[in-house]
């Protein structure tokens, strides 16, 4: 692991310990690095109506976003099991609204084990894009 990588995945379980997660006990934590260098993190936030979880990576991206950044470079994902979690299907969407196929994808397999390292064309190819709608 380069010490980058283990920077961001360091941020992505320390976010952990804010998760809300009554209902899951799944506290999922996720650093994105903009192309400039900065990180912002995100962790999961359960709602009692169970659909209005917001996901870690999501809040992560809001975060980054909402600072007034969209160009990233990649994105490091845990979970409070280690289990190698990847971004879901919704927000593997989310994360092509602002990068590109080849951001690097990075996910906790836990203390010791290299992480899991994927390509988000991988994880989610050919989906829609703003210029599918042009
Ligand atoms: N979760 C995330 O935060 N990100 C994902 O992409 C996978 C799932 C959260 C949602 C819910 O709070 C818990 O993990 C169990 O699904
Ligand atoms: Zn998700």
């Amino acid at each position: 692991m380069t010490d980058k990588i283990d920077d961001l995945l360091e941020a992505a379980r320390e976010i952990q310990s804010a998760a809300h997660v009554p209902y899951s006990e799944y506290r999922v934590g996720a650093a994105i690095e903009t192309e400039s260098g900065e990180v912002f993190v995100g962790c999961n936030v359960e709602n009692a109506n169970f659909s209005n979880s917001l996901h870690a990576e999501e809040v992560a991206v809001a975060e980054a976003v909402k600072n007034g950044h969209r160009e990233f470079a990649r994105i490091a994902v845990s979970s409070s099991r280690r289990d190698g979690v990847t971004p879901c299907g919704m927000c593997r969407q989310t994360l092509s609204e602002f990068c590109k196929p080849d951001l690097e994808v990075i996910c906790d397999e836990g203390e010791g084990e290299e992480p899991s390292v994927y390509k988000l064309g991988e994880l989610l190819p050919d989906t829609i894009s703003q210029e599918t709608l042009e």
